[in-house]
């Protein structure tokens, strides 16, 4: 049995892998700057976040049908099962392809295609969450989630990530305003880059429910024991925290920190395709870095079921599934001592 995961910070666009990528620019015939794999993989070397955001921008020119949007998010939910994900709550970024051509209604059909038949096809619950680029005019964000609402697309909630110095929260409260009145659910990037003052402003202006990175909330105790009081999550993504640099190297990571503070951190993968690994990639690499054992392991699962938009039946059920991976765990003779893999 592998352990039960809930992934709640995942871009769909960052999960582009360069085979999909180089298949899907022969499909639509379009020219790439890159002439090999190896010499795109040779870009997945990133300063900071806007070095980042750059790349991840650009290569999503190759992704332009509805069928392409659902091959990129079958091609996730597909991974995501092997690595024991239940239930997800994925990220879309309407502006990067509208900003580009693309039909907003086409692309959200083509990830809501994928969507629709993954507990079917994959065994994996899915919500989706609209992600609006802060480094934008924040009249295009309202005017795209009018847009959305209008047509009734099906989605669960709004967020906010992109470049985040200079972009605080405060910019966006209408459109959470507009959000919370349709009843959809709030989260936003904060702390990753910015200041613990973006996350102030996250909880108090946009009354988001969780922070997405929330990595800097450490630099004020005030902060920290808000966050814990109110049981706020943290969707920590720590491959991300290393390769854009917010942290030196993964022996750096905060994580068991944050977990002893008494913060609700759930670990997650961010841009998977981009920072070397989905979220048991994670996992696994934390086990090995801090000798996490099955007890903090599944400390972590947990976190992530409790941090999600299920309902409190479907959490409960998850939580079950925890107990029992986290029973053979403890009674050895049943089971591997450690793995968040094994089958
Ligand atoms: N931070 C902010 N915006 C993003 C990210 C991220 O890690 N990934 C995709 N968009
Ligand atoms: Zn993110």
């Amino acid at each position: 049995m592998k352990l039960p995961l809930v992934e709640l910070h995942l871009h769909i666009e960052g999960t582009l892998e360069p085979e999909l990528l180089f298949e899907l620019a022969e499909r639509n015939a379009v020219t790439l700057p890159w002439a090999s794999l190896d010499e795109l993989r040779a870009q997945y070397d990133f300063a900071d976040l806007q070095s980042f955001l750059d790349l991840y921008y650009r290569a999503l020119d190759v992704v332009r049908e509805r069928i392409d949007f659902a091959d990129l998010t079958r091609a996730y939910l597909a991974r995501a099962r092997t690595a024991g994900v239940r239930h997800a709550e994925i990220f879309f970024d309407p502006q990067a392809h509208t900003s580009r051509g693309v039909p907003l209604g086409t692309a959200l059909a083509g990830v809501r295609d994928a969507l629709d038949r993954s507990v079917d096809e994959w065994g994996i619950t899915t919500k989706l969450i609209v992600t609006f680029l802060r480094d934008r005019p924040a009249d295009e964000a309202l005017q795209i989630l009018r847009e959305i609402l209008a047509d009734g697309v099906a989605i669960d909630g709004i967020g906010l990530d992109s470049a985040e110095v200079g972009y605080p929260p405060a910019l966006f409260t209408e459109v959470f305003d507009l959000a919370r009145a349709h009843g959809l659910r709030l989260v936003a990037h904060a702390g990753e880059e910015g200041p613990p003052d973006y996350v102030w402003q996250a909880l108090d202006l946009l009354g988001v429910e969780r922070i997405d990175h929330g990595i800097r909330s450490l630099e004020d105790e005030a902060l920290l024991d808000r966050l814990v009081r109110d049981r706020v999550p943290l969707t920590v993504c720590p491959f991300s925290n290393v390769r854009l640099r917010v942290i030196d190297t993964l022996a750096d990571h905060p994580i068991v920190r944050m977990l002893d503070r008494g913060l609700l951190a759930c670990i997650n993968s961010d841009d998977p395709a981009y920072f070397g690994g989905y979220i048991d990639d994670n996992l696994a690499a934390l086990d090995a870095e801090f000798d996490l054992g099955p007890d903090r392991l599944a400390l972590l699962a947990r976190n992530g079921i409790e941090a999600s938009f299920l309902t409190p039946a479907e959490k409960a059920a998850l939580l079950d599934e925890v107990e029992t991976w986290l029973t053979a765990r403890r009674e050895p003779a049943s089971g591997p001592a450690t793995a968040i893999r094994s089958s």
